[in-house]
């Protein structure tokens, strides 16, 4: 059940109107609701049920820390691709042994913290990587948990940007020659083998791209096990699309039902990496018409938010619901282009929308709560959008909107200027 739903004409989050979440704390804002965030990750937390395993929000899709707190309160574990990630993880509460380290270019120095941090395991993802970690795990004494990532050469049928399992792909080690590396690691100093893991795209809505993966990294882990490589856990990557219009996901219960039944007695825990299908739905970006500017060709409404706010629609064509804050406007409906104010033609929210639309009437960018904010930038010199979390009829601020102040407080002036 989703927790935004209209209730007396004005939509809500949980049990906050959304309209006086829009007063209260300007526009752009994005706006989280901490019941979908669990009922998200439950979902999986449930699914998985018994079965030895965990589940690690890929932080990447909403790194905010109040939502990382919501998560870690639950239990969860998480993915990470960087240094500040983990930074935010510890920060939100969470601990470092709950926490895997995934990314094709971790340096030096973030192996050094995640390694001092005790971090669960690390996601290699090449030999020179592995090389790299064993001399440094060295150096500091202690011992790195390893999986390789490994590229099953399986086509996610998602969009060509977001899928990351083919042979072209920079991602991951060929599946061919896992099996050498498998050997290489196991005779590397400071390297502990723990996992087999793979990622293959995301906003995958068919399970069958995962299975075919999944049956790539069973004959591996088998294969291995011949040659006295013991594999503890497997680690499917990320979690599954989600509805933006109309697509329809697997749900969570099929995915991990059919995941333990290919396991058979294997005794292998499960690891999963979602992002998108733990936030996307949470969170909603909330923004002001700013001008009607109806042409001869085309209807645009010039809104408050921008690609520097939400950039999926410009790089991804995305596509994202777009409803209104008030229902019932008196105003005539039509079709209207959402575009924002940054200089650029692929700046739009939304294209060829239907909607009823006035001066000042406020929209909510509806399934923004991953690879929103995230992905926002200073563009224009646009202050970043204050973040919500909405509990119940609560709200807080767990993020302020960005000022000038705060945009150009790293920047420097050249010496002998007049300012
Ligand atoms: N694990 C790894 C290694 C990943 O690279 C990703 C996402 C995930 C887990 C989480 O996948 P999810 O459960 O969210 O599907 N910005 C794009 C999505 C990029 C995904 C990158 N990797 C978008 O807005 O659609």
């Amino acid at each position: 059940m989703s927790h935004f739903y209209y209730h007396g004409g004005e939509l809500h989050a949980e049990g906050c109107a959304l309209p006086a979440l829009a007063d209260h704390y300007g526009t752009p804002c994005y706006v989280y609701s901490r019941a979908e965030l669990r009922q998200n990750y439950l979902s999986y937390a449930n699914a998985l049920g018994e079965h030895p395993g965990k589940i690690c929000y890929a932080v990447k899709a909403n790194s905010n820390i109040a939502v990382l707190q919501v998560l870690a309160e639950l239990g969860a574990g998480f993915d990470i691709v960087s240094k500040g990630e983990l930074q935010r993880v510890l920060a939100a509460g969470g601990s470092a042994q709950q926490v895997i380290f995934s990314g094709v270019g971790k340096t030096r120095d973030e192996m050094v913290f995640a390694l001092q941090q005790g971090i669960g395991c690390f996601n290699v993802e090449s030999t020179a990587e592995l090389e790299l970690l064993s001399q440094v795990a060295s150096e500091c004494n202690l011992s790195a948990n390893i999986s390789l990532r490994v590229n099953p050469d399986v086509d996610a049928q998602t969009h060509p940007y977001i899928s990351t399992g083919l042979k072209e792909n920079k991602f991951g080690i060929d599946i061919a020659i896992a099996p050498e590396v498998y050997q290489q690691a196991a005779a590397l100093p400071n390297i502990n083998i723990l996992g087999v893991d793979c990622h293959i795209g995301s906003q995958l809505t068919q399970l069958e791209p995962f299975m075919d993966a999944l049956d790539r990294l069973l004959m591996l882990i088998d294969n291995l096990q011949q040659k006295g490589i013991v594999i503890q856990h497997l680690d499917l990557g990320g979690g599954l699309g989600v509805c933006y219009q109309n697509e329809t996901p697997p749900s969570t219960a099929d995915y991990l039902a059919q995941v333990k039944q290919k396991l058979g007695n294997r005794s292998l825990a499960i690891y999963l990496e979602p992002g998108r299908s733990i936030s996307a739905t949470a969170g909603v970006l909330l923004t002001e018409v700013l001008y009607l500017k109806p042409t001869v060709h085309r209807n645009f409404a010039i809104i408050d938010a921008a690609m520097n706010d939400n950039i999926r629609p410009a790089l991804y064509q995305a596509w994202q619901n777009v409803l209104p804050l008030q229902e019932n406007s008196p105003a005539a409906s039509a079709v209207w282009d959402l575009v924002g104010p940054v200089c650029e033609t692929g700046d739009f929210l939304a294209k060829q929308r239907e909607l009823s639309l006035e001066n000042g009437d406020r929209l909510a960018l509806m399934s923004s709560g991953a690879y929103g904010f995230v992905m926002s930038s200073n563009y224009n010199t646009r202050g970043r959008a204050a973040e919500i979390m909405v509990d119940g009829d609560q709200h807080f601020l767990i993020r302020e909107r960005e000022s000038f102040e705060t945009i150009v407080a790293g920047e420097h002036l050249l010496p002998g200027g007049k300012a």
